[in-house]
């Protein structure tokens, strides 16, 4: 049996670039975690880590969703922890959104992760943890921006996703929060919001998160957290 059976099994979505990149080289390296992580790109074996173990899927995709699921039962560990990070950005004015744009929108940042705890979750037990990454966008009554109605409602739709998750999981002592983050310094802020430089790094919002993932459902369950000091 390989090193990688030995430890805590967490997951985390959308794993390229930006938060997700520094947050699975955290739980890697800091927590010590075993990290299954997924993307679409192929990650160079000079950038990877050996307790991280890499797939590449399609994860808006069935077949790309089964894959993870037979990553993660190859394991043979229980998944203590599902992070849904993976999320696409729009900033487009609201009049000229196409169909196309919102679908895309609303498939990347709340059916793939509907979808994907759905079929992860015979791999979970009793003190495992879903941790949505939504936006303060999403909360109700913070301050919105032009540009972003199918982002933010969409995000908006993860938060309560995660309150429904909570309360329908309960039984099974399965926890779910979503992180509602303020601004951090990727390509997704670049893209929201061109010129702004944001307070925090994608390495320093990872460390929080890695965090909340490993200890926060002993505090908090079906809660929707801001984690911001600015605004946006
Ligand atoms: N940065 C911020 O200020 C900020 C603020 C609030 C919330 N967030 C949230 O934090 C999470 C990470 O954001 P980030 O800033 O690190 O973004 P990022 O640098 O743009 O990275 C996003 C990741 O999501 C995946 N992704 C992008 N488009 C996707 C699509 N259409 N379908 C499936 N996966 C897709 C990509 O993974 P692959 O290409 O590898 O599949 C990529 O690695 C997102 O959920 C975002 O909404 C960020």
């Amino acid at each position: 049996m390989s090193d990688f059976h030995l430890k805590m099994l967490i997951l985390v979505t959308g794993t390229s670039r930006g938060i997700g990149e520094a947050l699975i080289h955290h739980l890697a390296t800091v927590q010590r975690a075993k990290v299954i992580a997924v993307s679409r790109k192929q990650v160079p074996a000079a950038k990877q880590h050996k307790d991280i173990l890499y797939v590449k899927a399609d994860i808006a995709t069935e077949q790309g969703r089964a894959l993870v699921v037979k990553a993660v039962k190859a394991t043979r560990l229980p998944l203590a922890a599902l992070v849904n990070n993976a999320g696409a950005m729009l900033n487009k004015p609201f009049g000229k959104i196409t169909p196309q744009q919102l679908s895309d929108v609303y498939t990347a940042n709340v059916a793939t992760p509907f979808l994907l705890t759905q079929a992860l979750l015979p791999q979970m037990v009793k003190g495992s943890h879903i941790v949505n990454i939504g936006s303060m966008g999403g909360v109700i009554g913070t301050a919105k921006f032009p540009g972003l109605s199918a982002y933010s409602s969409s995000k908006g739709a993860l938060s309560v996703l995660t309150e429904c998750l909570a309360e329908e999981l309960k039984p099974r002592g399965i926890a779910a929060n979503c992180l509602a983050l303020g601004a951090v310094q990727t390509e997704m802020l670049k893209a929201a919001f061109p010129g702004y430089q944001a307070p925090l790094t994608s390495a320093e919002m990872a460390a929080y998160i890695a965090d909340f993932v490993c200890t926060g459902h002993r505090f908090y369950n079906g809660k929707v957290l801001p984690v911001s000091s600015s605004t946006p």
